[in-house]
C-alpha cells in the first residue's frame, strides 16, 4: 500500500503563525504535527509515502528530510490549493497501487492499523474513517443507510444529515483517479473528495464506514492545536535529560537533553525541549516548550511555545500559541504601557 499526505494548502485559520511557515509543521508536544500522520501511515504497512506541498515547500522538505524514516518519501508539488481530490490528479503517476490518503493536519489517538486492516479484508473500492461529533457543519458528514453503509457525503452542510464526520483518512482503490477526473470543481472552485467518494457510490463501486474511537484532532484552529497538544502530553511518560537545580518537578514532565532548569517550579504534564533554560519560573500542566527556550521569571502554563523563543518577565502566560524565535520581555522603559509590534492577523488578549 502507498500513502498520500496532504501537507499543502495555506492555513489561514491560524495566520499569522501560517504566514511564515507550514500549518502542519506546528509542532504538538513537540513533534510537527504531519509526522504523526507519517508515523501513522508507516505503521499501517505503507511501502512509499507521497507527502503533497504546497506555498511553503522547501520548509517541508527540509523538516521531513531532517529524520531518517523506514520508507521512502515522496515529494509532490501541488501549488496552490485546489481541492483534496486534485491532489490525487496531481499525484496520479505515483498511485499506482491501493493508498490512504492522510490530511496532515490531522491526528488519531489510535493510529489507523485497524482501519487499513479493514479496507485491506473488503472488497470496497474506498473507505472513510467516520466519527460522532458535536458540530458536524465544521466537516465532511456522511449520510448513512440503515445498515451503516454510506448513502450520501456532504462537505460542510449547513443543516447535516447526522453527527458523523468525516475524519481526514481514505483508503482507496485506484478506480479513484477516475472519480476526480470526472467530477467538476465545486461553488468553492475546489474539486471535493467528498464529491469523488459521492460519484463511486452513484457509479455502483463500494464505499465502507470505518469508525474511529480514540480521539481524533483536526488542527485546523487555535483552541485544535492546545486541545491536540493536551490529549497528546496526557499519556507521556516522566523523562528527565537534562540538569535539575533547586527547583520542584511534580507529576510527569518531559525534560530533554541539554536543558536547564534552576529554581522554578514545573508541573506536568509538560514537555521542556532540549537546549532550553528555564529559570525562575513556573511552567503549568499541558505546556509544550521547544528546543533552544529560554523562560525567565515568567508563568506559563496551558501554551506552545515553538524553538528559540525567549520569554523574560512577561508575567502570567496561558493559553498561548507562541512561534518560533519569539521575543516578549518586560519593558522598564517610560512611559509605562504595551509595547507591541504585531504583525497581521494576530490575536491578543491583554
Ligand atoms: O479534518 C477533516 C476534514 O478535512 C473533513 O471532515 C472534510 O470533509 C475535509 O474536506 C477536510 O476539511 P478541511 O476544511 O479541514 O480541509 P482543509 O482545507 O483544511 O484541508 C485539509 C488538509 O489538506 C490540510 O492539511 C491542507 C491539505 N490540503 C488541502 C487542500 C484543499 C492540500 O494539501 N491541498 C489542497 O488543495
Amino acid at each position: 500500500m502507498k500513502a498520500l499526505i496532504l501537507s499543502g494548502g495555506s492555513g489561514t485559520r491560524l495566520r499569522p503563525l501560517t504566514y511564515s511557515q507550514q500549518k502542519q509543521l506546528i509542532p504538538v508536544a513537540n513533534k510537527p504535527v504531519l509526522f504523526y500522520a507519517i508515523e501513522d501511515v508507516i505503521e499501517a504497512g505503507a511501502d512509499e509515502i507521497g507527502i503533497i506541498l504546497g506555498p511553503n515547500k522547501d520548509q517541508v522538505i527540509e523538516m521531513v528530510k531532517s529524520v531518517a524514516w523506514s520508507v521512502p518519501i515522496k515529494f509532490i508539488y501541488q501549488g496552490e490549493p485546489r481541492g483534496l481530490a486534485h491532489t490525487i490528479l496531481v499525484a496520479e503517476e505515483f498511485l499506482n497501487d491501493d493508498f490512504v490518503m492522510y490530511l496532515g493536519d490531522n491526528i488519531l489517538r489510535d493510529g489507523i492499523v485497524r482501519h487499513g486492516e479493514r479496507f485491506h479484508s473488503l472488497d470496497s473500492s474506498a473507505s472513510v474513517l467516520l466519527t460522532e461529533v458535536d458540530y458536524p457543519q465544521r466537516f465532511g458528514v456522511a449520510d448513512l443507510n440503515p445498515d451503516g453503509s454510506i448513502r450520501r457525503l456532504v462537505e460542510k452542510p449547513k443543516v447535516p444529515p447526522s453527527n458523523y464526520a468525516l475524519v481526514g483518512v481514505y483508503f482507496f482503490k485506484p478506480v479513484i483517479i477516475e472519480a476526480c477526473k470526472s467530477i467538476e470543481p465545486s461553488w468553492r472552485n475546489e474539486l471535493e473528495i467528498t464529491d469523488a467518494i459521492q460519484w463511486l457510490i452513484e457509479h455502483g463501486y463500494k464505499v465502507d464506514a470505518s469508525f474511529v474511537e480514540g480521539w481524533w484532532k483536526d488542527t485546523g484552529k487555535p483552541e485544535d492545536i492546545f486541545e491536540a497538544n493536551r490529549l497528546i502530553l496526557d499519556d507521556i511518560e516522566l523523562k528527565n535529560d537534562g540538569q535539575i537545580d533547586n527547583s520542584r518537578v511534580m507529576g510527569r514532565v518531559v525534560v530533554e537533553k541539554d536543558t536547564k532548569i534552576e529554581r522554578s517550579v514545573i508541573k506536568g504534564p509538560c514537555i521542556i525541549g532540549k537546549n532550553s533554560i528555564i529559570t525562575d519560573s513556573y511552567i503549568g500542566p499541558y505546556t509544550s516548550i521547544g528546543y533552544g527556550c529560554q523562560i525567565c521569571g515568567t508563568e506559563v502554563e496551558d501554551a506552545i511555545i515553538m524553538d528559540d523563543s525567549k520569554i523574560t518577565n512577561a508575567g502570567k502566560i496561558v493559553e498561548s500559541l507562541i512561534g518560533r524565535n519569539v521575543r516578549i520581555q518586560e519593558s522598564a522603559a517610560l512611559p509605562k504601557g504595551y509595547r507591541l509590534i504585531v504583525g497581521d492577523n494576530s490575536d491578543i488578549s491583554l
